[in-house]
């Protein structure tokens, strides 16, 4: 008999999930009126640390808005990783501006701050004009290393905006930024509550900002630029992304459960962590000394793409789905001509060797070991 399939990262529905929905279905509200979506948004805010929060039809609704509030438009620069989902940059195209990729540091495979310091300082130096933004994605719910970056930002007027889409929950231990979650830290925050993520509301997203004008502006901008009180009349093109009651109940009831999941993916982390540990041929996943990372997707590296692709055809095989990690932005067609920081080596060999393993808070045990013993079959521990 063929052994049961294993998803990579399937959602949890647990705890409240069915009684709030069906709270939605009883008093009808299930569009976007009602009251899950302010309390979903109040709820992520406080979690977070943000002052305000502004729920979105997704992750990537929440980026193109939060773009857009920083004032990207056509032909303004945002930098931003290579080494993503290709929602962190394509926003910045739907706007009009120019994307330009950074190549990843081994670190944390995150956005190399090195190089975008560098790129910023010869400009400054030369007086060429600076980037409007910088997008720093915290891949994998690894928290990037911003303390550097951010404060060149901040220096210079150059708006940071965090791409937290898969680190909902991940913080800062050390430095100027211990104890703060990601998406906190720039200007707008966004996550993502798609169904792989650490919380899923069906689809949807969050915006997380300090700033009192720019939340109001977000919020107008999700719900069609619409002026309250006044009718049909809308003030300037906004869009239709807000999040429905139905999603946002779904959300509250996740958000309720999320400390629980974080400490069952830091366990599965660690589980495989011992596993593969001292095994040549296999890179553990990041764990920089200042972060607590999400550990959204656990993810590996073997020495080359073969190795890698025999690993995870003996999982596919198995039922089990691994995935590759991303194809860099800058070897895709869309980004294939963006300006480059960096060689692009980093990120090129992550994707060449990368491999994101089943990581979904249902995991259990008998299950993990079956993709344990599968991806060491082959090598010597
Ligand atoms: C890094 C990153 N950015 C943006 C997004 C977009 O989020 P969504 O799928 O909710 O639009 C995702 C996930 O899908 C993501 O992983």
């Amino acid at each position: 008999m063929p052994s049961e399939r294993i998803p990579l990262s399937e959602p949890y529905l647990a705890g409240n999930a069915r009684r709030y929905l069906e709270e939605c279905i009883d008093t009808n509200f299930v569009s976007s009126v009602g009251p899950f979506v302010e309390r979903f948004e109040r709820e992520v805010a406080d979690y977070v640390g943000a002052r305000y929060a502004v729920a979105c039809a997704s992750g990537t609704a929440a980026l193109h808005v939060a773009l857009r509030l920083v004032g990207i438009g056509v032909g303004d620069e945002v930098f931003v990783s290579s080494f993503t989902f290709i929602a962190s940059a394509n926003p910045i195209v739907y706007l009009g501006g120019t994307p330009v990729l950074v190549d990843s540091e081994s670190t944390t495979w995150n956005l190399d701050p090195g190089l975008v310091i560098e790129e910023l300082e010869a400009r400054i130096r030369r007086g060429a004009p600076l980037p409007k933004a910088v997008e720093v994605v915290h891949v994998l719910g690894h928290p990037a290393d911003l303390e550097a970056l951010l404060r060149i930002c901040i220096h210079h007027g150059i708006a940071v905006i965090e791409d937290a889409a898969e680190a909902l929950g991940a913080t800062f231990t050390t430095g100027s930024l211990a104890g703060r979650h990601v998406g906190t830290i720039g200007r707008l925050g966004c996550f993502s509550f798609n169904g792989n993520k650490i919380i899923t509301t069906g689809g949807g997203g969050m915006i997380v900002t300090d700033d009192a004008t720019l939340a109001r502006m977000a919020k107008h901008l999700t719900t069609q630029a619409r002026v309250a009180g006044r009718g049909y009349f809308h003030d300037e093109v906004g869009f239709n992304y807000r999040l429905t009651n139905l999603a946002a109940a779904l959300g509250v009831a996740q958000l309720e459960e999320l400390d629980g999941f974080l400490v069952k993916k830091a366990a599965l982390a660690q589980r495989y962590d011992a596993a593969f540990q001292g095994c040549a041929g296999i890179t553990l996943p990041p764990r920089a000394s200042f972060a607590q990372p999400s550990h959204w997707l656990y993810s590996i590296l073997f020495e080359n793409s073969t190795e890698r692709d025999a690993v995870l055809d003996r999982l596919n095989r198995a039922g089990i789905e691994a995935r590759p990690l991303w194809t860099p932005l800058h070897l895709m067609p869309p980004y294939r001509k963006a300006e480059m920081l960096g060689d692009g080596l980093v990120s090129e060999g992550l994707a060449a060797r990368g491999l994101s393993l089943p990581s979904s808070v249902q995991l259990s045990m008998e299950q993990q070991s079956r993709v344990i013993d599968l991806v060491l079959k082959g090598f010597q521990t």
